[in-house]
């Protein structure tokens, strides 16, 4: 049942270079779906993965350090616990979680060529194909079974997701683990974060839903982590059914709470849709104000969530002049739709801005402490969660 229209969205990661900008992209209309049996909440309009993760995918993992930290403090804690397995990480961006590993031991999986050769560059392995059941076969052949399947921001963005279970099952020993982590659709709905949907994000998941899938392929989370990373995440551990291991109470703590904000109702996701309209007319309320009395706003991360916040509510360059941004793969591009100019960052960038948007909301610790010397002689930055506001 669609419970919520985000109106016409470009791709959100195809960043424009000048000349695409004069083009005409492709657009789709961002439509938000709940399942009422499966409980599986997910976008209505996919694309392939072809046409998505392409050899110039502009997303680096290692770009913030609160990102950089999460992959650290889970491979400490994985290497105290499973000494010396074998790991296979799919969707292994640059490198970020598997360079704290020796090499030997581990294998990647990374269907973007750019971003798979930067992952090599630390001397990762790493195979530049899709995830799915033919790769599973062909890397069992060649490596054996893993005892750590491991994959962060990934699972989410395929859409078949019975050839993705079956082919981790084939390829994982019989004792061993899944650990897998996406932002939290408790999260997402607490939060009114409904710029968590993209047309990469295909799925936000549950652990309502997410169990209740990994039934059917008699697999069971026996432990749930709660991350802060990526705005609320939930990072799972999974195991198969014949594997006995004691299920932690974070697993029902977890249900509890979903259970709480009704994750399994209809009427929770159409409450949710009312409070997004209400944010965005809020959001632009306050930009129209902020233009009006004559500042000058920019955004600060060019994020692939903000392109679904700026044309969802229709902010273009008339209200944000340009954006920010640390990624080398996003300089000097355009904001897919809206066309919003991307700047290079540097230390200096909010000198004499009054008013930053905070695109990249999820790094929000970490962005306000790097901007400390600005805010304090005045630079104002506002965001959209819970609600629209400039942050006092
Ligand atoms: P994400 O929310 O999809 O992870 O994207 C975060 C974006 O924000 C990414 O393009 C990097 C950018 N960024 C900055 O430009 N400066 C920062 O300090 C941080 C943390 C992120």
């Amino acid at each position: 049942m669609i419970f919520l229209d985000l109106g016409l969205q470009p791709l959100a990661n195809k960043y424009l270079n000048l000349n695409q900008k004069k083009k005409r992209e492709t657009k789709f209309r961002l439509l938000l779906d709940f399942n009422v049996k499966t409980k599986i909440v997910s976008i209505k309009k996919t694309f392939s993965s072809k046409k998505m993760f392409d050899d110039k995918y502009p997303y680096r993992s290692s770009m913030s350090k609160t990102m950089k930290e999460n992959f650290l403090r889970l491979s400490n804690n994985l290497k105290k616990k499973y000494k010396h397995k074998k790991i296979l990480e799919i969707g292994c961006n640059d490198g970020a979680f598997l360079k704290n590993f020796n090499n030997n031991d581990t294998l990647g999986i990374e269907p973007c060529k750019n971003i798979a050769n930067l992952a090599r560059k630390k001397r990762i392995k790493v195979i530049s194909e899709y995830w799915n059941m033919s790769l599973a076969n062909k890397i069992k052949k060649k490596h054996g079974k893993f005892n750590i399947v491991y994959s962060a921001n990934t699972i989410t963005h395929i859409k078949n997701l019975d050839n993705v279970f079956s082919a981790i099952k084939n390829i994982l020993e019989s004792d061993g683990i899944i650990i897998m982590e996406d932002p939290s659709l408790l999260e997402c709905i607490r939060k009114n974060a409904y710029d968590q949907f993209y047309n990469e994000h295909i799925y936000v998941f549950s652990l309502i839903a997410l169990s209740k899938f990994l039934e059917k392929h008699k697999l069971r989370i026996f432990k749930v982590d709660k991350l802060k990373v990526h705005g609320g995440s939930n990072r799972y551990f999974i195991c198969k059914d014949q594997n006995k291991i004691r299920i932690d109470k974070s697993v029902k703590n977890l249900r509890k709470e979903e259970m709480k904000l009704s994750l399994h109702k209809l009427k929770t996701y159409q409450n949710f849709a009312k409070r997004v309209i209400n944010s965005k007319l809020k959001l632009i309320e306050i930009l129209k104000r902020i233009k009006k009395s004559g500042k000058q706003i920019i955004g600060y991360g060019a994020t692939a969530k903000s392109v679904t916040i700026l044309n969802y509510c229709k902010i273009d360059s008339t209200l944000i002049d340009y954006f920010l941004d640390v990624t080398p793969e996003k300089m000097n591009r355009y904001l897919p739709g809206v066309k919003i100019k991307i700047k290079r960052y540097n230390k200096n960038s909010l000198k004499n801005i009054h008013f930053v948007f905070l695109g990249a909301w999820n790094f929000k610790d970490e962005i306000l402490k790097k901007e400390k010397k600005f805010i304090k002689s005045g630079t104002k930055f506002i965001t959209h969660i819970p609600t629209p506001r400039i942050i006092k």
